[in-house]
């Protein structure tokens, strides 16, 4: 049953990719209880804000966004503002009450119940739902593909985390972490490829702790990957994040025999000093992760290897972050998302440790390694020059109407003149330039 006045939803997201995927399910939820989706924020009944906590600055940016929204509804005062994902449960009551600036709250487990909350905000109450679930997956749904180019996809294969890695908000905003039964994400995919995407992302906070149970068998990461592969040798596949501590080679193995899981890696490793992991609670060693790293490069030569890094975490001294910066040049990782170290509350690190590296260090550590990280990119993509890949089209290129842009399997994105192949297909392109971004090529 449609409530009067609300039909139009509109869902902004924030935060990751899980984030991005979690909005279409709402919106296939919503959508199948009668609701339409509109990209138009100023035509919606309702905005949701698909949110994130991971940061502070990524909070700070929500709070802005809601202001506006607030200055809407000063000129049309029916416009209904709901908050969704992992700030709900955190900042339900100051935004809620004091502000009187939320009509819905519903966490990342409460999606189902979005229709009834809807209701109960069509009838002129406020609606909160931010309980977390053990076996939530939204299994059964399939997603509405939002802000899509009709060839890649993301498809989640779990919810939470368990790894409670000492700066991290996550398991206090997602819960337990849950495996989604492999059957339906063999479906799921299957329904892509015959929808023309040819690219699938496997998502989750540790995918390599998957496991899903079918009579006596357990499906581990590596048994799906090879179920997911199989779909079509012309799907793509990739996944992330993993782990340092839980890829196993069991996993590189299957990644090395299989042509269409792709030869990219994203394994975040924080930092490079052993006292830093420690504190961080990553449970491996600066010495364990270049073993895996290692193993990575011998059992799948030109893999991509790609990272996550925190400069400024409680305690880092010079000699930490040094060990951060010498751990990045002996990777020489293709590329990285960098971060300052921002205190969250409810994590091991607000409740046992100081935030104590003063802000000026802090960005002056993120530069030093984002410049190392920039001549590293350059670096690796200027051997890519004279090499021939398979790109996958994704569609036009920003710059120029005269050409496309498109993936190679190790995630680098290509730019070359337009062909009959448009998007959706392969073309072999030879690279012949580069930046530390992006390779310049043509078609072969
Ligand atoms: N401060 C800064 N960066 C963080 N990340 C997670 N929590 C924090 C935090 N409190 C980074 C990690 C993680 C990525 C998704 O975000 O590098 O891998
Ligand atoms: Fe994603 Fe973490 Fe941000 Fe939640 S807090 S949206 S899980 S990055």
């Amino acid at each position: 049953m449609i409530v009067k006045n609300i039909k139009k939803i509109h869902i902004e997201t924030y935060g990751c990719q899980m984030n991005i995927s979690d909005s279409e399910i709402v919106a296939s939820i919503l959508t199948s209880n009668g609701y339409t989706y509109t990209e138009d924020v100023l035509s919606a009944d309702i905005i949701f804000v698909n949110t994130c906590s991971i940061r502070e600055n990524a909070e700070d940016r929500v709070r802005k966004r809601l202001q506006y929204f607030k200055s809407l509804r000063k000129k049309r005062p029916e416009l209904l503002i709901g908050l969704l994902g992992c700030m709900a449960d955190r900042t339900k009551t100051a935004l809620m009450e004091e502000e009187q600036l939320l009509d819905l709250v519903a966490g990342p487990d409460s999606y189902r119940h979005l229709p009834q909350l809807l209701e109960q905000v069509g009838t002129g109450r406020k609606a909160i739902d931010t309980i977390l679930s053990v076996d939530e997956t939204y299994a059964d749904i399939t997603p509405v593909r939002l802000d899509s180019n009709g060839v890649s996809a993301f498809i989640s294969i779990m919810r939470g985390c368990e790894n409670y890695c000492s700066y991290c908000v996550v398991p206090s905003t997602r819960g337990q972490e849950r495996s989604r039964g492999a059957a339906s994400i063999v479906r799921e995919t299957r329904d892509l490829f015959d929808k023309g995407y040819r690219e699938v992302t496997l998502l989750g906070q540790n995918v390599n702790s998957y496991s899903w149970k079918t009579g006596d068998e357990v499906i581990t990461f590596a048994t799906l990957l090879g179920r997911v592969a199989a779909v079509n040798p012309l799907m793509r596949i990739r996944f992330a994040t993993s782990h340092p501590k839980d890829i196993s080679d069991e996993l590189l193995h299957t990644i090395s025999g299989t042509p269409n899981l792709c030869k990219a890696i994203h394994l975040p490793v924080q930092s490079g000093s052993n006292h830093m992991l420690d504190l961080m609670n990553r449970k491996y060693t600066r010495e364990d992760y270049m073993e895996r790293i290692s193993a990575i490069r011998k059992i799948i030569p030109g893999c991509a290897i790609t990272t996550d890094i925190i400069a400024g975490f409680c305690d880092e001294t010079e000699a930490d972050h040094q060990d951060t910066l010498s751990l990045m040049q002996w990777v020489g990782y293709d590329s990285a998302f960098m971060f300052k170290y921002s205190e969250r509350p409810q994590t091991l690190a607000a409740d046992t440790m100081t935030d104590n590296v003063p802000e000026e260090i802090k960005d002056r550590r993120l530069r030093e390694i984002i410049d190392l990280q920039q001549q590293l990119s350059l670096a690796n993509n200027k051997t890519e020059v004279g090499r021939i890949y398979e790109i996958l089209v994704e569609g036009k290129s920003k710059r120029s109407d005269n050409q496309y842009f498109g993936r190679n399997s190790q995630n680098k994105v290509a730019v070359f003149t337009k062909t009959e192949t448009g998007p959706g297909e392969y073309v072999t392109v030879k690279i012949t330039g580069a930046t530390s971004a992006t390779l310049l090529g043509e078609v072969v």
